[in-house]
């Protein structure tokens, strides 16, 4: 039998856990949002940030600019969020527009701020097996998921698809620190097949409908971090869900399987960063 791994339910109960955390806390939590240009799919992915976080009673503001606006404008304003002490977590939403060094703008937010984990600090800790202040969003919210159903890391075959920096070279880094053997596959990658068919463990991270029957192993898990419209407008991930699903024993659906669990883990980083804050006192 197969299972599909609920990112959803599992996204509700934790939120339902926090609320609780949160409510007990004299001073709200602070969150802001930079998003520079429309791209549709960020506008959403905010929104939905801000609602999360509204919903829990952190305090959550997008700040918008233009797609034109300039880079100093954008470090001018992290810098101003850095020393803002009803700020405790920061985001910029990726991708930005080309004119922009995205690794510039990444690294003016305060590590302790980093609420992505994706300053060269928090990534360099995590690239070490040290502990950053926080974790990645998308690769904890997969460890999340795959705990709750008391799936097993330590010397499994982790095979991830993807290099991306949001996803699959940190969740590949925290494979790693947790003793799972990481194999890490992307365009250029030969014989893909032969590779996804030894994993016991099979994230696909690529934005491209490449996995299908014939590339899994019996008994195997499947994890589709991939979300984008198909050419009839339908929401659809990496995986050919109803193609590889009597092969494996464990698959996360699209919509539903990671994408709540990323949002939870940046409400979870949200408040790990603001108590880590009040530690400093
Ligand atoms: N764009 C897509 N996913 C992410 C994410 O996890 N963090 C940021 N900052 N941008 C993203």
């Amino acid at each position: 039998m197969t299972v599909t791994l609920d990112g959803k339910a599992l996204k509700e109960k934790l939120l339902q856990q926090l609320k609780v955390k949160v409510d007990g806390f004299d001073k709200k939590p602070g969150l802001s949002v930079i998003l520079v240009g429309d791209n549709p799919a960020s506008i959403l992915y905010v929104n939905n940030k801000k609602k999360t976080a509204e919903k829990l009673g952190i305090h959550s503001e997008i700040i918008h600019y233009d797609i034109d606006t300039p880079q100093e404008v954008i470090i001018n304003k992290i810098n101003e969020l850095n020393n803002n002490d009803n700020v405790n977590a920061i985001l910029v939403q990726l991708p930005l527009p080309p004119h922009i060094d995205k690794f510039k703008i990444i690294d003016a937010i305060n590590p302790q701020k980093d609420v992505d984990g994706f300053t060269f600090y928090n990534s360099g800790k995590l690239f070490s097996g040290e502990e950053p202040f926080v974790y990645p969003c998308t690769p904890k919210g997969i460890l999340l998921l795959l705990k709750e159903y008391n799936i097993t890391l330590e010397g499994k075959h982790v095979v991830i698809v993807g290099r991306s920096n949001i996803a699959g070279k940190p969740l590949a880094m925290m494979m790693l620190n947790n003793n799972a053997t990481v194999t890490l596959c992307h365009s250029y990658t030969k014989n893909l097949e032969q590779i996804t068919k030894t994993a016991d463990i099979l994230i696909s991270a690529t934005g491209h409908d490449i996995i299908k029957k014939g590339m899994v192993k019996k008994g195997s898990v499947v994890i589709d971090v991939g979300i984008f419209k198909d050419e009839n407008g339908k929401t659809r991930g990496d995986v050919d869900f109803s193609d590889v699903y009597p092969d494996i024993s464990y698959i996360s659906p699209v919509p539903g399987g990671v994408g709540p669990m990323t949002i939870i883990s940046l409400m979870l980083n949200t408040v790990e960063l603001y108590e880590k804050s009040l530690n400093n006192k």
